[in-house]
This record gives structure tokens, sequence and C-alpha cells, in this order.
């Protein structure tokens, strides 16, 4: 049994790092991607055939993976370039003597046109939070080492808190905080999901609104946000679409006001038609940011396709 806010452990009885993450199903197993910020390394894997039990597949990224330029304007930078500089910057929570950035919200998928799983994520410098980028990395198998391709601002654009959607279609999404965190921008990607190829909507104008995640139920979009208040949680809201591309509705409440001490990762709908909120308890910034632990609730909705997250002690997983 797995309980929310408590620490989850793998196969090996040690406690998963996962945060910001996202599963993805392949072949027999789901992959559990998520921030690790041990040592050098950025993001792990787990992987699990029953959603429960989660053998650690390793560092998929880390601040010594090759990297491998995919356009010009890229940048390749995977260790931090003030090393010792009297920057103390509030929010990071990596001790500048580890000569790392950040990498956060890492999301895969699956690109079944190239045969390549690719990883969008947010990049900061390790310093400050001013660079605003997105970020790809890419594997020939989904718990291999990726291959850092770089950061960048997709059409110049600030980029922080993002997720990735893949649609029944085949068509992928990127979502990503713009406008220093005022606006969401929600981009179509490019058929070998390595650029954005169309930015189709900016949402939430003014709103403010950080950890996207969307799902869709009954042909219906659902996108979960949080508002922007660093690590400490707020209330969890949501809208709805009839088309990616079409008009949000404006942002209803889910949850309690703190979204039960969570802040959303990513939405989990397995075939069986349950539909699984993972949220982050985040320990908060410094050494507290390992003590982070999960909360995963199955969604209600209603004949309206109202959806509704009550809280149990017991891990939807
Ligand atoms: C909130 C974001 O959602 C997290 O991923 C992280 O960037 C923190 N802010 C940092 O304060």
């Amino acid at each position: 049994m797995h309980y929310n806010g408590q620490p989850i452990s793998d196969t090996n009885g040690n406690p998963i790092h996962a945060h910001g993450g996202y599963m993805l199903r392949y072949g027999e197993y789901w992959y559990w991607y998520g921030e690790d910020r041990r040592g050098d390394s950025y993001v792990s894997c787990y992987r699990s055939a029953d959603l429960h039990n989660w053998e650690h597949r390793g560092t998929v990224l880390s601040a010594n993976s090759p990297t491998k330029s995919m356009r010009v304007h890229s940048d390749l930078t995977l260790r931090r370039k003030n090393v010792g500089s009297n920057t103390t910057p509030s929010l990071n929570v990596i001790p500048p003597e580890a000569g790392k950035v950040n990498i956060e919200r890492p999301k895969v998928l699956y690109c079944q046109k190239t045969g390549q799983f690719v990883m969008w994520a947010h990049y900061e410098n390790g310093e400050n939070y001013n660079a605003a980028a997105a970020c790809i990395a890419t594997s020939d198998t989904p718990d291999g080492e990726f291959t850092y391709r770089g950061s960048f601002r997709p059409y110049g654009n600030m980029s922080r808190d993002c997720t990735l959607f893949l649609d029944d279609d085949g068509e992928a999404y990127f979502l990503s905080a713009s406008r220093d965190n005022a606006d969401l921008k929600v981009y179509r990607l490019a058929p070998d999901f390595m650029n954005v190829d169309e930015e189709i909507r900016t949402l939430f104008q003014g709103e403010y609104r950080e950890a996207p995640a969307v799902f869709k139920r009954n042909g219906k979009y659902y996108m979960l946000s949080s508002h922007c208040t660093g690590w400490a949680p707020n209330q969890g809201k949501y809208a709805t679409a009839d088309r990616m591309d079409g008009r949000w509705s404006l942002l209803t409440n889910f949850g309690d006001s703190t979204t039960f001490l969570s802040q959303p990762a990513f939405v989990l709908t397995p075939d069986n038609g349950r539909v699984i909120y993972v949220g982050d308890r985040w320990g908060g910034g410094g050494a507290a940011y390992f003590d982070s632990t999960y909360v995963m609730l199955e969604l209600q909705f209603d004949e309206n396709g109202a959806m509704h997250m009550e809280y149990a002690e017991e891990s939807a997983l």
C-alpha cells in the first residue's frame, strides 16, 4: 500500500525521486520519469507493469549526459556556468558547488514516426529562473541514457512550468507558462516532436498558472493547473475545451484550497476508465526539496463532465 504524502519506495526499498514527472505507457510497462536532483542526476526513470511496484531503471538525464545540437539556436549547457559565483539565488535548490543547472517537470512521449523517445522539460541555468526556456532530450529506448539536445525559447517566448499531451490523432502539444508566468501558451509540435510547429493558444491571460497537466475524457479536454506561489501549495483549478486549439472555459476549483497540499504533475488515464491525479507534495527549496512526496487521487466526474477531487489517505496507485 502507498499513502499520500508518504515516501514511495522502489523495488529496492529506496525512496522514489520522480517529481514534476510523467508516466508513459510503452510495451508492457509504464515508465515514470521525474526530477531526481541527487548527485549529478536530473531525471530518473522507474518502470512498472502494475503501476504500483516500481523498478528504478536509473538516471536517464544527468549533468554528464551526451549532448547533440538539434538546431543552431539551442543552448547545450548542462553544467552551471558560474560555479563559485557569490550569487545566492533565492529559488534555486541546488547548491552552486554542485555545478548543476535546473531541469524541471520532465515529460516523455514516444514518437511513432521517428521511433524516438522525446523528453521536453523546463530549463534554468542553476543560478536563477531567468533562462525561462524549454529543453529537449532524446533516446532510442525508454529507459536508456537520453542525449541532451539543448534548450531554447519557443518562438522567443519565455517558457517555464510545462507539460506534453499526445492526442489520439497522433498530434502532440507542448504547454508552458510564458510572459513571466502570466499566460500559458499551447503549441502544436512538429511531427518528429523536436520543435514547436505552431503557437495555437495563449490562455488564462494574467492569471499566473503553473504546473499544467492535460488529459482527455469522453472527447473533452481537461487542463489542470496551479497558481504561482513558489513551493507553497495553492488552490488547483481546471479548464475544459472541445478541442486543444478551441476555446477553453474559465477556471474552476478542484480539491481544497491547497489541492490537498500538492501541485499537479500529470494526470494518468490508464485504459480501465480511471483518471488519476498525480501531484507533488513539495518539501520546499534547499535540502527540504528531497523530502518531497506525492499525492495520487482518483478524479471523479458528474454526468456533465464536471470534475471533483476528494482526499483519501491511500494513494490511488
Ligand atoms: C513552482 C513550480 O511549479 C516548480 O516546478 C518549481 O519551479 C517551483 N515553483 C520553484 O519555486
